[in-house]
């Protein structure tokens, strides 16, 4: 039985997309909708817009195994109005739908946050607290002060539940410090950990050049890479932030690594990389995966072990 529960909706399933992936364009989101994802959500968004960084802007990084992938999207989006139009005549019974939002200003944050509202539309709200690859931005996630800020903005406009996408942390006072604010803030209902680890350079030694054009090669890890740095995040997240309800992200391929997320403390998986490398059809063999695992260890339900990590 995987099905399971976020914030009171039932649903199929605990895997979705990771927001980027399969989820810029409508018939990315209609495939996603008619998926075996037990949720969705909609590529992060600005107010206008974006073409986005110049390309090759993508690469997966492939050796004698997969390690995962280096991406410097630039946020090429179809802009707000885009994604509220398929948020509106989204089937909500389908699945749910989050809504991802990346203003490059506060400023346009408040004003798609605003319009969402008005709209009134069972849509989740989720901030991305944490797009590496604009030029010239950084990430509201490692500047404490304007990400209190920015929580304390979107909670007064929005006045309903909402969520957040961090990036990752690797400091333990970093994590303290970061739920401590977003424990100030009971509208911020989940959090969704982690973005990629930004800002890394990948070189391939035989052109001796980088896999990837914008920012000279600088651009943001998923995939395989990332696991162990998510599930901590994840788990210090889980720990620190009782109220809230924490989504998984990162390096997940398998039933595997999905249980390893769901163990940390996630209630939803979302898988980015692996998605991208393999379309759609990557829910059902993961959902398989995962049902074999918990058959295996006797589990009949996410609620036997979801958080139940044993530290030794
Ligand atoms: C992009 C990348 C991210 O990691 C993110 O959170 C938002 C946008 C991008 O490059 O498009």
């Amino acid at each position: 039985d995987l099905t399971t529960q976020f914030l009171e909706l039932p649903l199929k399933n605990p895997l979705m997309n990771a927001s980027g992936v399969w989820c810029s364009v409508a018939s990315q989101l209609e495939a996603l909708a008619e998926s075996a994802a037990g949720a969705m959500v909609s590529k992060s968004c600005t107010l206008q817009p974006r073409d986005g960084n110049p390309e090759p802007r993508y690469r997966v990084i492939n050796g004698e195994r997969t390690f995962g992938s280096i991406n410097s999207m630039g946020l090429p989006n179809e802009g707000f109005a885009y994604y509220l139009r398929y948020a509106q005549r989204h089937d909500y019974e389908q699945k749910p739908l989050f809504m991802s939002i990346s203003g490059l200003t506060l400023d346009d944050n408040l004003t798609m946050v605003d319009s969402l509202k008005d709209a009134v539309i069972p849509a989740l709200l989720e901030v991305n607290l944490s797009c590496p690859n604009v030029p010239g931005k950084s990430q509201i996630g490692y500047d404490f002060d304007a990400m209190d800020t920015l929580l304390a903005e979107v909670s007064s406009g929005y006045q309903r539940p909402f969520g957040v996408k961090l990036p990752p942390y690797f400091d333990m006072a970093h994590f303290d410090e970061a739920a401590e604010i977003l424990n100030r803030y009971p509208l911020v209902a989940f959090v969704t950990c982690i973005n990629s680890i930004g800002n890394a350079l990948v070189i391939d030694i035989d052109s001796e050049t980088t896999l990837i054009k914008p920012k000279d090669g600088f651009g943001g890890l998923g995939g395989d890479y990332v696991l162990p740095t998510a599930l901590a995040n994840v788990n210090a997240f889980y720990r620190r932030c009782p109220e809230k309800t924490i989504i998984g992200c990162g390096g997940v391929k398998s039933g595997t690594e999905a249980f390893l997320h769901l163990l940390a403390g996630a209630t939803l998986v979302q898988i980015g990389t692996s998605l991208y490398e393999e379309g759609p059809g990557i829910f059902p063999r993961v959902l398989d995966e995962l049902a074999a695992i918990m058959d295996d260890k006797g589990y009949k339900t996410i609620a036997d072990f979801r958080g139940k990590l044993k530290t030794i």
